[in-house]
């Protein structure tokens, strides 16, 4: 089963996987903040980037932003839902809501949702329903905790939120959804996975999906890794065969270093 391919490597009915930078702002950035790095970048980035730009602002921030963003490459994510479509849910946003105010992604089953809110892979699939059912593209995350990879149970785990995360959606549904790759040990701690470490991963991601999906949709899927990605270490992490993307917390808040991640292929070296 040949399914390995090089990011952004033209197959052979003529498709491929384009790079996709993706910035999570978390919770951080006021409007005025937001809206003072958007009309920054919105600069710093013409002429067309190669690679796909998403930044996900907080809700309070998606609107203003996405006015700003009007006619620009650079798409918007928000960084959760709640998986009905309305109701009695105070405090919650629903998909309708976000595609309304300007998104076209949102991250869905990011670790800090499932460790400090409870999200549970039945929970996130739901969501990715919800989120699909409203026009969105999912960034489905996943990722392994420190002990879960030293108790060797790290691909049992990536398994199993892969599938009960996708469970039954459909290949159509899975051509609309991109893959986050984000060891829970590398978030925010300085400590990146290395190439290899996260290579290995995201090989197997793409072999589950081949085997569930077809090579096709497996070759086309966009799987981004996240966890500790700076200016200084995304152009290897990029070099790697399966790695398609990055998930970007920390390093995506500083324009100048959303925009040196964002060319990442002019990096010297590449
Ligand atoms: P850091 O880049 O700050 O490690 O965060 C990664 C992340 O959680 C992106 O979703």
């Amino acid at each position: 089963m040949e399914i390995r391919m090089k990011a952004a490597v033209h197959l052979e009915d003529g498709k491929m996987v384009r790079p996709v930078i993706a910035g999570n702002w978390k919770m951080n950035k006021t409007v005025a903040e937001a809206v003072d790095f958007v009309s920054r970048l919105v600069k710093a980035l013409t002429p067309r980037p190669e690679p796909e730009v998403i930044i996900a602002p907080p809700f309070t921030a998606i609107q203003a932003v996405a006015e700003l963003l009007q006619g620009s490459p650079v798409r918007l994510a928000a960084q959760n839902l709640h998986e009905a479509e309305k109701g009695a849910y105070t405090g919650e946003i629903s998909g309708a809501m976000i595609r309304e105010a300007g998104c076209t992604h949102v991250i869905i089953g990011h670790s800090e949702r499932r460790t400090l809110f409870g999200e549970q892979d039945e929970r996130i699939h739901r969501k990715l329903v919800a989120a699909l059912a409203a026009g969105l593209k999912p960034i489905f995350c996943i990722g392994e905790t420190l002990q879960e990879r030293e108790e060797g149970r790290m691909k049992n785990v990536i398994e199993r939120q892969i599938k009960e995360g996708l469970n039954n959606l459909t290949a159509d549904d899975i051509r609309r959804t991109l893959v986050a790759y984000e060891p829970v040990w590398a978030i925010g701690t300085g400590r990146t996975a290395t190439p290899v470490q996260a290579e290995e991963v995201h090989r197997f991601i793409r072999e589950w999906i081949a085997g569930r999906y077809g090579n096709e949709a497996a070759a086309e899927m966009a799987i981004l890794y996240g966890g500790s990605v700076t200016p200084k270490n995304i152009a290897e992490l990029m070099s790697q065969p399966d790695i398609n993307g990055a998930l970007v917390g920390g390093a995506s808040l500083d324009v100048g270093s959303f925009v040196q991640l964002v060319a990442y292929q002019s990096i010297e070296g590449v």
